[in-house]
């Protein structure tokens, strides 16, 4: 079965938890979206619901297929968000940004009361790591924070390559205006003491270690689709 299918196929599965009535936090990534292309066949056919889209792509395919928007300013308490991942540990202890949208994720995520992760099985680690943490920082004082980034992993023993994303010539800009680094530390066996020493950093907006958020992660692979709670 292609990738395509497998993120379908978790999407479905996700849909199932959304009931009318809900405010949902909608994810970024190619697995959101195949979320949010079912959402929008739902809501086709009667169903009612509002979402809180965690990026400006997201926003914009929910417009074009007419699921209805609202922002967290108007609705800042959400039943369910559904979003991707790059990396789902068993604890569900997630690494998120591949597509820049960490900080917004992370926002949406904690204001609502439940977080489903969905992903293709391969997206599931004993370790998170293989996949470079991204950090979003503010452009202010950038080789400074990258310098205290690299201090702070060191004494938790941790190094490795800290690069700043780019977009062809240009660095790559979140909607929030902030930069990336993406951080390739190599395997995290302690996920919240990283956390910890990277909210410590004044230049750092948000990481995207994603720990305590996820309650459930639907996984698909070529036998089927399977959900682990935490
Ligand atoms: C965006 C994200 C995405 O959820 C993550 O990158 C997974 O994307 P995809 O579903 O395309 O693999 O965190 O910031």
């Amino acid at each position: 079965m292609d990738a395509k299918s497998l993120k379908i196929k978790a999407a479905a599965e996700a849909l199932t938890h959304v009931k009318d009535g809900m405010r949902l936090g909608i994810g970024t990534g190619s697995t959101a979206e195949e979320f949010v292309r079912l959402l929008a066949e739902k809501v086709a056919s009667g169903m009612n619901v509002i979402g809180v889209p965690t990026s400006e792509r997201t926003a914009a395919l929910c417009r074009e297929l007419g699921v209805t928007l609202s922002t967290l300013e108007e609705t800042p308490q959400l039943d369910l968000t559904i979003d991707g991942a790059d990396e789902v540990d068993p604890d569900l202890v997630l690494i998120k940004g591949g597509g820049g949208a960490l900080l917004r994720e992370k926002i949406v995520a904690a204001t609502s009361s439940e977080m489903i992760v969905i992903a293709d099985e391969s997206k599931l680690v004993n370790t998170l790591g293989a996949f470079p943490l991204p950090i979003e920082v503010n452009r202010f004082g950038l080789a400074a924070t990258k310098l205290a980034i690299e201090r702070a992993a060191g004494k938790l023993g941790l190094a490795g390559p800290v690069t700043l994303r780019m977009t062809g010539d240009e660095a790559f800009v979140t909607d929030g205006g902030h930069l990336i680094l993406d951080a390739s530390f190599g395997r995290i066996p302690d996920t919240r003491a990283l956390s910890n020493a990277l909210h410590a950093i004044p230049g750092v907006v948000e990481h995207g270690l994603f720990l305590g958020l996820a309650r459930v992660a639907i996984l698909a692979g070529a036998d089927g689709v399977r959900t682990l709670r935490s």
